[in-house]
């Protein structure tokens, strides 16, 4: 089993709907997935009650129960845990990390936000977890986005190559218990979330699944 930590003490940035999105595509694609919802707000589980279908499974709980449910959901037969961390909580970040085999950060591409994805990549370099920041509502124009690029790599962390656009299927999809790729197949966000699968894929597995023929 691997577990993968959506991880950002700022809010907003698009945790919930990567890790709705990213446990969906992982259903999709065999794995028994299991979202666990450390946000007080419970969002993900709020998504949850809406959505009609009865994957991925999504718990809301606190930090400090994170073991014995990791444990249980091993025995369970559980193929991987998507946990969906809260906006602020730095001790809740460095409980969810150190469960970790992959941390995403998704932070958007604005000066701001780059600033304070450092504290979150503090937590995960002290536990020397593996780690890709993840940009999010990127716009097509603009330099923010190679700004951002050029202030993570001087951090020393990887760029997750995937980034996410400023997309209105992620909301539209949220909002219904959907995730984008089911709201709309064929749009773009579908391709970017499908682009990230892959990517978290690798760096969880080591090598992208060769299709069988
Ligand atoms: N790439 C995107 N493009 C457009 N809207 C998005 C995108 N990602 C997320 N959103 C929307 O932005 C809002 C915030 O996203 P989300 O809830 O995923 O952030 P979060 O980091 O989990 O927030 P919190 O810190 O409050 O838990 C939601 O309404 C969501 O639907
Ligand atoms: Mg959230």
């Amino acid at each position: 089993m691997k577990v993968i930590a959506i991880l950002s003490q700022k809010g907003g940035v698009g945790k919930t709907t990567l890790t709705t999105c990213l446990a969906v595509a992982a259903e999709a694609d065999g794995k028994k997935t299991a979202i666990l919802d450390l946000d007080p707000q419970a969002t993900a589980s709020f998504w949850s009650d809406e959505r009609e279908a009865e994957t991925p499974a999504v718990s809301s709980l606190q930090a400090v129960r994170l073991s014995a449910v990791i444990n249980a959901a091993k025995s369970a037969g559980t193929d991987l845990v998507i946990i969906d961390g809260a906006a602020v909580a730095r001790d809740v970040a460095q409980m969810a990390a150190q469960h970790a085999d992959l941390v995403l950060i998704p932070t958007r591409a604005a000066v701001f936000d780059t600033m304070s994805m450092v504290h979150t990549l503090e937590v995960v370099k002290q536990l020397g977890k593996p780690a890709a920041v993840v940009l999010t509502f990127v716009s097509p124009r603009g330099y923010e986005r190679a700004d951002a690029e050029a202030t993570i790599a001087e951090l020393g962390t990887e760029v997750c190559p995937v980034v996410i656009g400023d997309r209105k299927a992620f909301s539209r999809a949220q909002s219904t218990g959907l995730a984008a790729q089911e709201y709309e197949p064929k749009g773009k966000a579908a391709a970017e979330v499908d682009a990230l699968y892959k990517y978290t894929s690798i760096r969880l597995y080591g090598a992208a699944k060769e299709p069988t023929r």
